[in-house]
This record gives C-alpha cells, sequence and structure tokens, in this order.
C-alpha cells in the first residue's frame, strides 16, 4: 500500500489597513499574496520529525520526545514543530505505538520572501496546520486552526504576536481583502478590485529585517495594556476615539498618543470598507497615507527607510502609501497607478543609493486564496 502524502499550501499577507490593531481587539483589513508556502507530509514508521526545507537547504531530524515548547532549538524549524505540539500531534503520534507510524516526513518549498515582513512564517504555520489537520483527521474549523498556529508561534516560537497574519492566510478569498473582527474572528470579505481601477499595490521591502523578539513590539503591546489599564478599562472595545479626549489630561503623552493611534486606526479601518464599497479609491489611499503617519508619529514603530519609501511614493503620485506590519523595517506598500510603477521604482533606489540604505526589493500582488489542500 502506497503511503498516504498530504499537500497543501498556504499564502503570505499584505495589511492593507488596521496595524498594530490585532492584538488590541479591533478590525483588520489584510489580504492574501500570491506567494505560497507548499507543504507535503506522510506518516514514516520511525518515531522522527523530518523536516526538510528547499530555501533553507536544510533537513531536521527531531526525535518525537523532543517536540515540546521548552525544547526549542531557535530556528525556523520551530515554526513546524510548534504547530505539531499546539494541534496536539505530537501527543498523537506517541500514542500510535502500535501502528508503529509514529513519525512524520515534512518537506517544504515557500515563495513567500523571508524577512520582508509578509508573514512567511505565518504561511508555513498554516500549510502546515492544514495538512495535519488532514492527516490525521482532526476537523479543526479555520477559526480553530487560526487560534492554534497562532498559539504555536506565541508559546513555541515565543513571540507575542496577534491573529491576524494566521487568519488572513487561512480565511482569505482571491479578489478580497478580508474584514476581520480580531475578538471573535468573524469576517467579511471586501471586493478589492485593483485592477478594474487601473491601480497596483506595490510592495517596497526596505531589506532591513527586524525580529518581533527584538523589543519594540512587546513594548507597544504593554504600552496599550498600561494606558487601558490606567483609564479602568479591560478592553479597547470601550473605548473610541472621540472618547479619548475626555482622558487625554489622565495619561502619560506616551500613553496618550498610543491610545490614539490604536482608536484612530480601528476608525480608519472602518472608513476603508466604506470606501471600498464605494469604489473610491482615492479616499482608500488617504486612509493609508494617514495611517502611516499615525504609526510614525504616535505609535512610533516606522523608520528612516519606510518614511522615505512612503514620502517618494506620494511625491510620485501614489494614492496612498504606508508602512505595513510590525514596522521597524520590513515593507511598506503604495496604492499607486500601473503606469507609474516604474519611475517609483527607479526614484526609491536611487534615493535609498544616496541615502547608504540597503538596496530595496519589490513585489507586487493582487489579493489571492487563502490557504487549500493540494491535489
Ligand atoms: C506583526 C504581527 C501581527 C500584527 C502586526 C501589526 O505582523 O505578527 O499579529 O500585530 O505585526 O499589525
Amino acid at each position: 500500500m502506497s503511503r498516504q502524502v498530504v499537500k497543501a499550501s498556504a499564502p503570505g499577507r499584505i495589511n492593507l489597513i488596521g496595524e498594530h490593531i490585532d492584538y488590541n481587539d479591533g478590525w483588520v483589513l489584510p489580504f492574501a499574496i500570491k506567494y505560497r508556502t507548499y507543504v507535503e507530509i506522510a506518516r514514516r514508521s520511525d518515531p522522527i520529525i523530518s523536516i526538510e526545507s528547499q530555501e533553507q537547504d536544510q533537513k531536521i531530524e527531531i526525535p518525537l520526545t523532543e517536540i515540546g515548547p521548552e525544547k526549542r532549538r531557535n530556528d525556523w524549524s520551530d515554526y513546524v514543530a510548534g504547530t505539531i505540539w499546539s494541534l496536539g500531534v505530537d501527543t498523537l503520534l506517541g500514542e500510535n505505538d502500535q501502528g508503529g507510524e509514529n513519525g512524520l516526513d515534512i518537506k517544504i518549498r515557500s515563495e513567500v520572501p523571508l524577512g520582508a515582513g509578509l508573514s512567511s512564517s505565518a504561511a508555513l504555520e498554516c500549510a502546515v496546520a492544514l495538512a495535519l489537520n488532514q492527516l490525521f483527521s482532526l476537523k479543526l474549523s479555520l477559526i480553530e486552526l487560526a487560534r492554534l498556529t497562532q498559539r504555536a508561534e506565541n508559546l513555541y516560537v515565543g513571540v507575542p504576536t496577534g491573529i491576524m497574519d494566521q487568519s488572513i492566510s487561512l480565511m482569505a478569498h482571491q479578489g478580497s481583502a478580508l474584514l476581520i473582527d480580531c475578538l471573535d474572528l468573524s469576517t467579511r470579505h471586501i471586493p478589492f478590485d485593483l485592477e478594474r481601477a487601473g491601480l497596483e499595490l506595490l510592495i517596497i521591502d526596505t531589506n532591513v529585517h527586524h525580529h518581533l523578539t527584538d523589543g519594540g513590539y512587546g513594548e507597544r503591546r504593554r504600552d496599550c495594556e498600561m494606558a487601558l489599564a490606567q483609564l479602568g478599562f479591560s478592553s479597547m472595545r470601550q473605548l473610541d476615539i472621540n472618547q479619548l479626549e475626555l482622558f487625554k489630561n489622565s495619561l502619560s503623552n506616551t500613553f496618550y498618543i498610543r491610545l490614539r493611534h490604536v482608536l484612530s486606526e480601528i476608525s480608519r479601518v472602518h472608513q476603508s470598507v466604506d470606501a471600498l464599497k464605494a469604489g473610491d479609491f482615492k479616499r482608500v489611499g488617504q486612509l493609508i497615507y494617514q495611517s502611516h503617519s499615525s504609526l510614525r508619529d504616535d505609535y512610533q514603530v516606522s523608520s528612516p527607510e519606510l518614511d522615505l519609501a512612503v514620502e517618494l511614493a506620494i511625491a510620485e503620485g501614489a494614492l496612498g502609501a504606508r508602512m505595513v506590519g510590525g514596522g521597524f523595517g520590513g515593507s511598506a506598500i503604495a496604492l499607486i497607478d500601473i503606469e507609474k510603477i516604474q519611475g517609483l521604482k527607479s526614484k526609491i533606489e536611487s534615493n535609498f543609493a544616496e541615502n547608504n540604505f540597503i538596496a530595496p526589493r519589490f513585489f507586487t500582488s493582487k489579493p489571492s486564496r487563502g490557504a487549500a489542500l493540494e491535489i
């Protein structure tokens, strides 16, 4: 009998708007990009988890008994081992002594650019989770898989990320951005037809790599929690941008501007949904640019490279531009007429060189499909 091989893939993401909002109980509006991570998983007869990555050019073999958060290896294989652990598959394999099939062979190939802030890690976790869900007939819903893969990242890999990246990787639809309520993970698909409007979304990777473990991300999370607690609230849902002014004098300036970013960004997400529904891309662009100013000045997570890329995009006629993802590096996006893309790329390249910044990389992507089993 030939052994069963399950194949699955999952995409990286761009967040159109709603940055640093997922862990603040708000709404976000990301979409999946065309770049995907592909996995193939089969059982094997010895208690070994073999993980082979084409991009890393590495094969790592972990004994089943060495899977667990306290035994993490601090390399890329933790995303895979963490997902196995979070879904309880290591326990299932351990119980399977009679059949003898208590190991896994996992092969990975990925197109998602690494270190660009496009969620290559969520793409890997989600592809592995979807394949394991099928191979072990776990019958977990996409929402459950999103929560379990986030748990893998938080508890196994050890980074305090929110739920956005895994949710969009699993639940995206081609041609739409996804409005996600990060409290209960309910979603609405919002059509986002760039082509019809003659627009493209240019992704500008500054090539400045950041790590969510570096501290700035966790610090922003703590600022928000502490500011809310000081006001006697337990969730951002209890407050809106108009009410914030009433509390201005009860907060330090840092806490006030952190909350001002979060609450104004949530309002911009809803306004962007309305603008997209009305086909008003000019308005979407304005909101995106406002989001950047807020991330730069109030949340203070931008970088000189991101700011330069955004300002050049606006000067070249983009409808809007902003940094995306956690910040402190990674990528910016520009919503721009297709025919202006080449000009913008050259401007960014020459200006980066003049400033002695690392040469940037460029990508484009329309909203693409979410995670799927592959035949
Ligand atoms: C990273 C995290 C997400 C989210 C963004 C900021 O990408 O993984 O959960 O918090 O930063 O919006």
